[in-house]
Protein backbone atom coordinates (compact mmCIF):
# COMPACT_ATOMS: atom_id res chain seq x y z
CA UNK A 1 0.00 0.00 0.00
CA UNK A 2 0.78 4.00 -0.01
CA UNK A 3 2.53 3.67 3.37
CA UNK A 4 4.52 0.52 2.73
CA UNK A 5 6.04 2.51 -0.71
CA UNK A 6 6.50 5.94 0.86
CA UNK A 7 8.78 4.22 3.63
CA UNK A 8 11.05 2.13 1.17
CA UNK A 9 14.03 3.43 0.43
CA UNK A 10 14.17 5.60 -3.25
CA UNK A 11 14.95 3.84 -5.99
CA UNK A 12 14.21 0.40 -4.18
CA UNK A 13 11.80 -1.93 -7.02
CA UNK A 14 8.91 -2.11 -5.70
CA UNK A 15 8.55 -4.72 -2.80
CA UNK A 16 5.64 -6.92 -4.76
CA UNK A 17 7.06 -8.83 -7.92
CA UNK A 18 5.62 -7.78 -11.62
CA UNK A 19 2.68 -10.84 -11.98
CA UNK A 20 3.22 -13.60 -14.80
CA UNK A 21 1.36 -12.26 -18.14
CA UNK A 22 0.17 -14.29 -20.45
CA UNK A 23 -0.61 -18.01 -18.23
CA UNK A 24 -3.45 -19.78 -18.08
CA UNK A 25 -4.35 -18.36 -14.79
CA UNK A 26 -4.17 -14.79 -16.38
CA UNK A 27 -5.96 -16.26 -19.53
CA UNK A 28 -8.87 -17.04 -17.21
CA UNK A 29 -9.04 -13.55 -14.67
CA UNK A 30 -6.58 -11.09 -15.91
CA UNK A 31 -7.91 -8.47 -14.16
CA UNK A 32 -5.86 -8.19 -10.88
CA UNK A 33 -2.37 -8.79 -13.15
CA UNK A 34 -4.15 -5.29 -14.97
CA UNK A 35 -4.82 -3.83 -11.32
CA UNK A 36 -1.07 -4.41 -10.55
CA UNK A 37 0.58 -3.28 -13.96
CA UNK A 38 -1.99 -0.38 -13.80
CA UNK A 39 -0.71 0.73 -10.18
CA UNK A 40 2.73 -0.17 -10.54
CA UNK A 41 3.87 -0.28 -13.77
CA UNK A 42 1.27 1.80 -16.42
CA UNK A 43 3.52 1.82 -19.46
CA UNK A 44 5.33 -1.36 -18.99
CA UNK A 45 7.70 -3.23 -21.65
CA UNK A 46 7.08 -6.77 -21.35
CA UNK A 47 8.14 -10.16 -23.71
CA UNK A 48 5.06 -11.91 -25.68
CA UNK A 49 4.03 -15.34 -26.12
CA UNK A 50 5.72 -14.99 -29.09
CA UNK A 51 8.96 -13.83 -28.09
CA UNK A 52 8.51 -10.14 -29.52
CA UNK A 53 9.27 -7.45 -26.69
CA UNK A 54 5.98 -4.63 -26.63
CA UNK A 55 4.73 -2.19 -24.35
CA UNK A 56 1.70 -2.47 -22.33
CA UNK A 57 -0.25 0.65 -21.55
CA UNK A 58 -2.84 0.15 -19.05
CA UNK A 59 -4.53 2.87 -17.15
CA UNK A 60 -7.43 4.70 -19.24
CA UNK A 61 -5.47 8.46 -19.55
CA UNK A 62 -2.60 6.93 -21.61
CA UNK A 63 -4.48 4.28 -22.92
CA UNK A 64 -6.96 6.90 -24.48
CA UNK A 65 -3.81 9.03 -25.33
CA UNK A 66 -2.31 6.57 -27.18
CA UNK A 67 -4.78 5.42 -29.61
CA UNK A 68 -5.26 8.84 -31.00
CA UNK A 69 -1.43 9.71 -31.00
CA UNK A 70 -0.24 10.03 -34.79
CA UNK A 71 3.19 9.04 -34.14
CA UNK A 72 1.68 5.27 -33.33
CA UNK A 73 1.39 3.98 -36.62
CA UNK A 74 -0.99 1.42 -37.61
CA UNK A 75 1.67 -0.23 -40.18
CA UNK A 76 4.04 -3.39 -39.36
CA UNK A 77 6.63 -1.91 -41.32
CA UNK A 78 7.44 0.85 -39.10
CA UNK A 79 8.15 -1.96 -36.43
CA UNK A 80 11.96 -2.56 -36.26
CA UNK A 81 11.58 -6.58 -35.86
CA UNK A 82 9.16 -7.01 -37.71
CA UNK A 83 10.85 -5.69 -40.47
CA UNK A 84 13.65 -8.03 -39.72
CA UNK A 85 11.59 -10.31 -39.83
CA UNK A 86 11.79 -11.72 -36.36
CA UNK A 87 8.15 -9.95 -34.91
CA UNK A 88 5.20 -12.30 -36.01
CA UNK A 89 2.63 -9.62 -35.92
CA UNK A 90 -1.37 -9.47 -38.10
CA UNK A 91 -3.16 -11.59 -39.53
CA UNK A 92 -2.31 -15.48 -38.72
CA UNK A 93 -1.61 -17.35 -41.71
CA UNK A 94 -2.19 -13.93 -43.95
CA UNK A 95 1.01 -12.93 -45.65
CA UNK A 96 -0.46 -11.48 -48.78
CA UNK A 97 0.09 -7.31 -49.41
CA UNK A 98 -3.35 -7.16 -50.87
CA UNK A 99 -5.67 -8.27 -47.85
CA UNK A 100 -2.98 -6.68 -45.16
CA UNK A 101 -3.57 -3.29 -46.94
CA UNK A 102 -6.86 -2.77 -44.48
CA UNK A 103 -8.31 -0.16 -42.40
CA UNK A 104 -6.15 -1.54 -38.83
CA UNK A 105 -3.20 -1.84 -40.83
CA UNK A 106 -2.64 1.48 -42.32
CA UNK A 107 -2.65 4.99 -41.59
CA UNK A 108 -3.98 8.36 -42.96
CA UNK A 109 -4.19 9.26 -45.52
CA UNK A 110 -4.24 6.27 -47.01
CA UNK A 111 -7.03 5.03 -43.87
CA UNK A 112 -9.07 8.41 -44.38
CA UNK A 113 -9.83 7.75 -48.14
CA UNK A 114 -10.74 4.06 -47.09
CA UNK A 115 -12.32 4.67 -44.16
CA UNK A 116 -14.45 7.37 -46.06
CA UNK A 117 -15.31 5.23 -49.10
CA UNK A 118 -16.31 1.82 -46.97
CA UNK A 119 -18.60 4.62 -44.76
CA UNK A 120 -20.65 5.59 -47.56
CA UNK A 121 -21.78 2.03 -47.94
CA UNK A 122 -21.59 0.55 -44.52
CA UNK A 123 -24.29 2.92 -42.98
CA UNK A 124 -25.78 3.38 -39.61
CA UNK A 125 -29.35 3.07 -41.91
CA UNK A 126 -27.92 -0.29 -44.02
CA UNK A 127 -27.01 -1.81 -40.22
CA UNK A 128 -30.61 -0.50 -39.18
CA UNK A 129 -32.37 -1.79 -41.75
CA UNK A 130 -30.73 -5.21 -41.40
CA UNK A 131 -32.49 -5.77 -37.93
CA UNK A 132 -35.40 -8.01 -38.28
CA UNK A 133 -32.74 -10.09 -40.76
CA UNK A 134 -30.76 -10.15 -37.40
CA UNK A 135 -33.77 -11.12 -34.95
CA UNK A 136 -34.50 -13.85 -37.56
CA UNK A 137 -31.71 -15.51 -37.35
CA UNK A 138 -30.98 -15.08 -33.41
CA UNK A 139 -34.74 -17.14 -33.80
CA UNK A 140 -33.79 -19.69 -36.06
CA UNK A 141 -30.80 -20.47 -33.74
CA UNK A 142 -32.73 -20.41 -30.34
CA UNK A 143 -35.23 -22.91 -32.14
CA UNK A 144 -32.70 -25.16 -33.18
CA UNK A 145 -31.35 -25.66 -29.53
CA UNK A 146 -34.58 -26.14 -28.43
CA UNK A 147 -35.73 -28.92 -31.24
CA UNK A 148 -32.31 -30.58 -30.52
CA UNK A 149 -33.65 -31.35 -26.80
CA UNK A 150 -35.94 -33.88 -28.25
CA UNK A 151 -38.64 -32.93 -25.83
CA UNK A 152 -36.49 -33.70 -22.57
CA UNK A 153 -37.68 -31.89 -19.57
CA UNK A 154 -34.20 -30.10 -19.07
CA UNK A 155 -32.37 -28.41 -21.99
CA UNK A 156 -28.94 -28.45 -22.39
CA UNK A 157 -26.15 -26.41 -24.45
CA UNK A 158 -22.99 -24.57 -25.36
CA UNK A 159 -23.53 -21.21 -26.04
CA UNK A 160 -20.50 -20.17 -27.66
CA UNK A 161 -20.60 -23.10 -30.60
CA UNK A 162 -24.53 -23.33 -31.29
CA UNK A 163 -25.43 -19.70 -30.63
CA UNK A 164 -22.44 -17.12 -30.17
CA UNK A 165 -20.82 -18.35 -33.08
CA UNK A 166 -23.32 -18.57 -35.79
CA UNK A 167 -25.02 -15.79 -35.24
CA UNK A 168 -22.64 -13.21 -36.38
CA UNK A 169 -20.86 -14.89 -38.85
CA UNK A 170 -24.45 -15.65 -40.82
CA UNK A 171 -25.54 -12.04 -39.93
CA UNK A 172 -22.06 -10.06 -41.47
CA UNK A 173 -22.33 -12.90 -44.67
CA UNK A 174 -25.87 -11.98 -45.12
CA UNK A 175 -24.90 -8.50 -44.97
CA UNK A 176 -21.73 -8.75 -47.64
CA UNK A 177 -24.27 -10.50 -49.87
CA UNK A 178 -22.53 -13.70 -49.61
CA UNK A 179 -25.02 -16.64 -50.79
CA UNK A 180 -27.16 -18.82 -48.32
CA UNK A 181 -25.61 -21.91 -50.01
CA UNK A 182 -22.11 -20.55 -49.56
CA UNK A 183 -22.52 -19.59 -45.65
CA UNK A 184 -21.61 -22.87 -44.22
CA UNK A 185 -18.56 -23.22 -45.96
CA UNK A 186 -17.56 -19.41 -44.14
CA UNK A 187 -18.80 -21.00 -40.57
CA UNK A 188 -16.34 -23.34 -41.38
CA UNK A 189 -13.45 -21.74 -42.33
CA UNK A 190 -14.12 -19.09 -39.57
CA UNK A 191 -14.59 -22.07 -36.94
CA UNK A 192 -11.07 -22.73 -37.93
CA UNK A 193 -9.72 -19.17 -37.61
CA UNK A 194 -11.35 -18.89 -33.91
CA UNK A 195 -10.62 -22.69 -32.48
CA UNK A 196 -7.32 -22.23 -33.77
CA UNK A 197 -6.37 -18.57 -33.35
CA UNK A 198 -3.40 -19.08 -30.92
CA UNK A 199 -2.24 -22.16 -31.87
CA UNK A 200 -1.38 -24.57 -35.37
CA UNK A 201 -1.25 -22.00 -38.17
CA UNK A 202 -1.28 -24.49 -41.03
CA UNK A 203 -5.30 -24.79 -40.93
CA UNK A 204 -5.93 -21.41 -40.19
CA UNK A 205 -3.74 -19.84 -43.22
CA UNK A 206 -5.80 -22.73 -45.35
CA UNK A 207 -8.54 -21.28 -44.33
CA UNK A 208 -8.29 -17.43 -44.82
CA UNK A 209 -6.93 -18.47 -48.49
CA UNK A 210 -9.70 -20.15 -49.55
CA UNK A 211 -12.25 -16.96 -48.07
CA UNK A 212 -9.87 -15.13 -49.87
CA UNK A 213 -10.07 -16.61 -52.74
CA UNK A 214 -14.10 -16.93 -52.58
CA UNK A 215 -14.17 -13.45 -51.67
CA UNK A 216 -12.18 -11.78 -54.98
CA UNK A 217 -14.75 -14.63 -57.30
CA UNK A 218 -17.90 -12.86 -55.72
CA UNK A 219 -16.54 -9.06 -55.88
CA UNK A 220 -15.43 -10.25 -59.46
CA UNK A 221 -19.13 -11.35 -60.29
CA UNK A 222 -20.95 -8.77 -58.54
CA UNK A 223 -19.22 -6.03 -60.13
CA UNK A 224 -19.81 -7.78 -63.37
CA UNK A 225 -23.34 -7.69 -62.61
CA UNK A 226 -23.80 -4.17 -60.48
CA UNK A 227 -26.34 -2.74 -63.17
CA UNK A 228 -28.70 -5.34 -62.40
CA UNK A 229 -29.43 -4.36 -59.10
CA UNK A 230 -31.86 -1.29 -57.64
CA UNK A 231 -29.31 0.93 -55.86
CA UNK A 232 -31.48 0.49 -52.36
CA UNK A 233 -31.48 -3.45 -52.27
CA UNK A 234 -28.17 -4.24 -53.02
CA UNK A 235 -25.93 -5.65 -50.53
CA UNK A 236 -22.95 -4.65 -49.48
CA UNK A 237 -19.99 -6.19 -51.13
CA UNK A 238 -21.87 -4.31 -54.27
CA UNK A 239 -21.92 -1.11 -51.63
CA UNK A 240 -18.26 -1.18 -51.72
CA UNK A 241 -17.92 -1.45 -54.73
CA UNK A 242 -20.22 1.34 -56.32
CA UNK A 243 -19.11 3.82 -53.43
CA UNK A 244 -17.46 7.18 -54.85
CA UNK A 245 -15.09 9.78 -53.27
CA UNK A 246 -14.11 12.26 -55.75
CA UNK A 247 -14.73 10.38 -58.56
CA UNK A 248 -12.87 7.47 -57.07
CA UNK A 249 -13.62 4.52 -56.29
CA UNK A 250 -12.29 0.61 -54.62
CA UNK A 251 -9.96 -1.20 -56.43
CA UNK A 252 -10.78 -5.04 -56.40
CA UNK A 253 -8.05 -5.98 -54.33
CA UNK A 254 -9.11 -3.14 -52.10
CA UNK A 255 -12.56 -4.49 -51.89
CA UNK A 256 -11.62 -7.56 -50.87
CA UNK A 257 -9.50 -6.24 -48.19
CA UNK A 258 -12.39 -4.62 -46.86
CA UNK A 259 -14.76 -7.39 -47.14
CA UNK A 260 -12.14 -9.39 -45.36
CA UNK A 261 -11.37 -7.21 -43.02
CA UNK A 262 -15.03 -6.66 -42.12
CA UNK A 263 -15.82 -10.28 -41.59
CA UNK A 264 -12.26 -10.43 -39.60
CA UNK A 265 -12.76 -7.81 -37.43
CA UNK A 266 -16.80 -8.19 -37.06
CA UNK A 267 -16.50 -11.68 -36.16
CA UNK A 268 -14.96 -12.99 -33.17
CA UNK A 269 -15.33 -10.02 -31.22
CA UNK A 270 -19.18 -10.50 -31.82
CA UNK A 271 -18.90 -14.10 -30.55
CA UNK A 272 -17.04 -12.34 -27.43
CA UNK A 273 -19.64 -9.79 -27.01
CA UNK A 274 -22.68 -12.62 -26.94
CA UNK A 275 -20.44 -15.11 -24.78
CA UNK A 276 -18.77 -12.57 -22.06
CA UNK A 277 -21.99 -10.80 -22.10
CA UNK A 278 -24.38 -14.02 -20.73
CA UNK A 279 -21.36 -15.37 -18.70
CA UNK A 280 -21.32 -11.92 -17.07
CA UNK A 281 -24.75 -11.89 -16.52
CA UNK A 282 -25.55 -15.30 -15.51
CA UNK A 283 -22.92 -14.59 -12.83
CA UNK A 284 -24.53 -11.42 -11.24
CA UNK A 285 -28.16 -12.74 -11.00
CA UNK A 286 -29.57 -9.46 -9.54
CA UNK A 287 -28.07 -7.48 -12.68
CA UNK A 288 -29.89 -10.35 -14.79
CA UNK A 289 -32.90 -10.11 -13.34
CA UNK A 290 -32.86 -6.24 -13.30
CA UNK A 291 -32.60 -6.54 -17.11
CA UNK A 292 -35.04 -9.93 -17.41
CA UNK A 293 -38.10 -7.26 -15.95
CA UNK A 294 -36.82 -3.92 -17.87
CA UNK A 295 -37.12 -6.43 -21.30
CA UNK A 296 -40.45 -8.42 -20.47
CA UNK A 297 -41.87 -4.37 -19.62
CA UNK A 298 -40.78 -3.60 -23.19
CA UNK A 299 -37.98 -1.31 -21.83
CA UNK A 300 -35.25 -1.01 -24.06
CA UNK A 301 -33.03 1.70 -21.91
CA UNK A 302 -31.21 -0.93 -19.54
CA UNK A 303 -30.50 -2.79 -22.58
CA UNK A 304 -29.12 0.35 -24.11
CA UNK A 305 -26.78 0.78 -21.19
CA UNK A 306 -26.33 -2.55 -20.35
CA UNK A 307 -24.58 -3.77 -23.60
CA UNK A 308 -22.04 -1.26 -23.12
CA UNK A 309 -21.23 -1.97 -19.39
CA UNK A 310 -20.72 -5.48 -20.69
CA UNK A 311 -18.34 -4.26 -23.27
CA UNK A 312 -16.70 -2.06 -20.33
CA UNK A 313 -16.87 -5.04 -17.59
CA UNK A 314 -15.59 -7.75 -19.99
CA UNK A 315 -15.13 -6.60 -23.38
CA UNK A 316 -14.23 -9.04 -26.17
CA UNK A 317 -10.85 -7.06 -27.19
CA UNK A 318 -8.80 -7.19 -24.31
CA UNK A 319 -5.49 -5.73 -26.03
CA UNK A 320 -6.11 -3.06 -29.18
CA UNK A 321 -4.08 -4.39 -32.29
CA UNK A 322 -0.70 -3.65 -32.88
CA UNK A 323 0.95 0.20 -32.97
CA UNK A 324 4.33 1.18 -33.65
CA UNK A 325 6.47 3.96 -32.66
CA UNK A 326 7.18 6.16 -35.57
CA UNK A 327 9.63 8.35 -33.77
CA UNK A 328 10.52 8.32 -29.90
CA UNK A 329 8.37 9.50 -27.63
CA UNK A 330 7.04 9.57 -24.08
CA UNK A 331 4.13 8.26 -22.48
CA UNK A 332 3.23 7.81 -19.11
CA UNK A 333 6.91 8.95 -17.76
CA UNK A 334 8.52 6.00 -20.37
CA UNK A 335 10.60 6.68 -23.19
CA UNK A 336 9.57 4.22 -26.18
CA UNK A 337 11.86 3.55 -28.29
CA UNK A 338 11.29 4.38 -32.50
CA UNK A 339 9.52 0.63 -33.74
CA UNK A 340 8.91 -0.34 -30.54
CA UNK A 341 5.24 -2.09 -30.84
CA UNK A 342 2.73 -0.59 -27.98
CA UNK A 343 -0.54 -2.43 -27.24
CA UNK A 344 -2.83 -0.87 -25.32
CA UNK A 345 -4.89 -3.16 -23.11
CA UNK A 346 -8.53 -2.27 -23.19
CA UNK A 347 -9.69 -4.16 -20.99
CA UNK A 348 -7.24 -2.74 -18.02
CA UNK A 349 -8.16 0.91 -19.13
CA UNK A 350 -12.07 0.05 -18.82
CA UNK A 351 -11.59 -1.52 -14.90
CA UNK A 352 -9.54 1.92 -13.99
CA UNK A 353 -10.63 3.27 -10.66
CA UNK A 354 -9.51 6.66 -11.73
CA UNK A 355 -11.75 7.08 -14.43
CA UNK A 356 -14.80 4.63 -13.53
CA UNK A 357 -16.51 4.46 -10.08
CA UNK A 358 -16.34 1.00 -8.29
CA UNK A 359 -14.78 -0.53 -11.57
CA UNK A 360 -15.17 -4.04 -11.07
CA UNK A 361 -18.25 -3.88 -9.94
CA UNK A 362 -20.88 -4.79 -12.92
CA UNK A 363 -23.84 -1.88 -13.06
CA UNK A 364 -25.99 -2.17 -16.29
CA UNK A 365 -27.67 1.19 -14.96
CA UNK A 366 -24.14 2.65 -15.77
CA UNK A 367 -24.35 6.26 -17.04
CA UNK A 368 -21.15 7.49 -17.26
CA UNK A 369 -19.03 5.06 -19.34
CA UNK A 370 -17.06 6.18 -21.80
CA UNK A 371 -15.47 2.93 -22.44
CA UNK A 372 -12.77 1.83 -24.65
CA UNK A 373 -14.45 -1.14 -25.88
CA UNK A 374 -14.55 -0.20 -29.22
CA UNK A 375 -11.27 1.91 -29.15
CA UNK A 376 -11.02 5.50 -29.49
CA UNK A 377 -9.72 7.89 -32.02
CA UNK A 378 -9.63 7.09 -36.15
CA UNK A 379 -9.83 3.56 -36.04
CA UNK A 380 -12.91 3.62 -33.26
CA UNK A 381 -14.83 0.31 -34.26
CA UNK A 382 -16.35 0.83 -37.73
CA UNK A 383 -18.69 -1.82 -36.73
CA UNK A 384 -19.97 -0.61 -33.67
CA UNK A 385 -23.90 -0.33 -34.60
CA UNK A 386 -23.78 -3.75 -35.81
CA UNK A 387 -22.27 -4.97 -32.83
CA UNK A 388 -24.72 -3.21 -30.84
CA UNK A 389 -27.64 -4.46 -32.75
CA UNK A 390 -26.27 -8.21 -32.90
CA UNK A 391 -25.53 -7.95 -29.24
CA UNK A 392 -28.61 -6.42 -28.21
CA UNK A 393 -31.10 -8.59 -30.13
CA UNK A 394 -28.99 -12.09 -28.77
CA UNK A 395 -29.15 -11.38 -25.43
CA UNK A 396 -32.69 -9.94 -25.18
CA UNK A 397 -33.97 -12.92 -26.70
CA UNK A 398 -32.32 -15.22 -25.26
CA UNK A 399 -33.08 -13.81 -21.88
CA UNK A 400 -37.20 -13.99 -23.16
CA UNK A 401 -37.13 -17.31 -24.95
CA UNK A 402 -34.78 -19.35 -22.07
CA UNK A 403 -35.99 -17.18 -19.42
CA UNK A 404 -34.39 -19.90 -16.74
CA UNK A 405 -31.03 -20.17 -18.86
CA UNK A 406 -28.34 -20.83 -16.55
CA UNK A 407 -24.92 -22.06 -16.20
CA UNK A 408 -24.16 -25.92 -16.51
CA UNK A 409 -20.14 -25.33 -15.12
CA UNK A 410 -18.12 -24.43 -12.75
CA UNK A 411 -16.61 -21.15 -13.28
CA UNK A 412 -12.94 -22.67 -12.91
CA UNK A 413 -13.78 -25.18 -15.37
CA UNK A 414 -13.95 -22.77 -17.78
CA UNK A 415 -11.68 -22.25 -20.79
CA UNK A 416 -10.51 -19.68 -22.13
CA UNK A 417 -9.25 -19.25 -26.00
CA UNK A 418 -5.64 -18.25 -25.82
CA UNK A 419 -5.27 -15.62 -28.02
CA UNK A 420 -3.13 -12.03 -27.55
CA UNK A 421 -5.63 -9.60 -28.48
CA UNK A 422 -9.50 -11.15 -28.01
CA UNK A 423 -11.28 -12.42 -24.81
CA UNK A 424 -13.62 -15.18 -24.81
CA UNK A 425 -14.93 -18.56 -23.66
CA UNK A 426 -13.76 -21.67 -25.85
CA UNK A 427 -17.17 -23.04 -24.69
CA UNK A 428 -20.62 -22.32 -22.40
CA UNK A 429 -22.38 -25.23 -21.05
CA UNK A 430 -25.78 -23.76 -20.06
CA UNK A 431 -29.12 -25.62 -19.29
CA UNK A 432 -32.49 -24.17 -19.46
CA UNK A 433 -36.17 -25.70 -20.14
CA UNK A 434 -36.70 -25.51 -23.76
CA UNK A 435 -40.41 -23.89 -24.40
C1 LIG B 1 -12.00 -1.58 -35.15
C2 LIG B 1 -13.94 -3.55 -31.19
C3 LIG B 1 -17.49 -5.52 -33.82
C4 LIG B 1 -15.42 -3.78 -37.81
C5 LIG B 1 -12.23 -1.94 -33.84
C6 LIG B 1 -11.40 -1.56 -32.73
C7 LIG B 1 -11.94 -2.13 -31.62
C8 LIG B 1 -13.12 -2.85 -32.03
C9 LIG B 1 -11.41 -2.05 -30.20
C10 LIG B 1 -10.17 -0.67 -32.77
C11 LIG B 1 -8.90 -1.48 -32.75
C12 LIG B 1 -7.67 -0.63 -32.67
O1 LIG B 1 -7.72 0.60 -32.64
O2 LIG B 1 -6.60 -1.25 -32.63
C13 LIG B 1 -15.08 -4.23 -31.56
C14 LIG B 1 -15.98 -4.89 -30.65
C15 LIG B 1 -16.97 -5.45 -31.40
C16 LIG B 1 -16.71 -5.13 -32.77
C17 LIG B 1 -15.80 -4.93 -29.14
C18 LIG B 1 -18.14 -6.28 -30.98
C19 LIG B 1 -18.72 -6.18 -29.86
C20 LIG B 1 -17.27 -5.17 -35.12
C21 LIG B 1 -18.12 -5.53 -36.23
C22 LIG B 1 -17.52 -5.06 -37.35
C23 LIG B 1 -16.29 -4.39 -36.94
C24 LIG B 1 -19.43 -6.30 -36.12
C25 LIG B 1 -17.92 -5.12 -38.78
C26 LIG B 1 -18.75 -5.89 -39.31
C27 LIG B 1 -14.31 -3.05 -37.42
C28 LIG B 1 -13.40 -2.43 -38.36
C29 LIG B 1 -12.41 -1.80 -37.59
C30 LIG B 1 -12.74 -2.05 -36.19
C31 LIG B 1 -13.50 -2.46 -39.87
C32 LIG B 1 -11.21 -1.00 -38.13
C33 LIG B 1 -11.56 0.45 -38.19
C34 LIG B 1 -10.41 1.32 -38.62
O3 LIG B 1 -9.25 0.93 -38.48
O4 LIG B 1 -10.69 2.43 -39.09
N1 LIG B 1 -13.28 -2.72 -33.40
N2 LIG B 1 -15.55 -4.40 -32.82
N3 LIG B 1 -16.18 -4.47 -35.59
N4 LIG B 1 -13.90 -2.81 -36.14
FE1 LIG B 1 -14.78 -3.50 -34.47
Amino acid sequence: DDATRAAAPAGCPAAEAAPELFTWEFASDPYPAYAWLREHAPVHRTALPSGVEAWLVTRYTEARQALADARLSKNPVHHSEAAHGKGKVGIPGERSANLMTHLLNIDPPDHTRLRRLVSKAFTPRRVAAFAPRVQELTDRLIDDMIAKQGGAECGAADLIHEFAFPLPIYAICDLLGVPREDQDDFRDWAGMMIRHGGGPRGGVARSVKKMRGYLAELIHRKRESLGETAEADEDLISGLIRASDHGEHLTENEAAAMAFILLFAGFETTVNLIGNGIYALLRHPAQRELLQKSIAAGDTELLTTGIEELLRYDGPVELATWRFATKELTLGGQTIAEGDPVLVVLAAADRDPARFAEPDVLDLTRRDNQHLGYGHGIHYCLGAPLARLEGQTALATLLTRLPDIRLAAEPDDLRWRGGLIMRGLRSLPVEFTPE
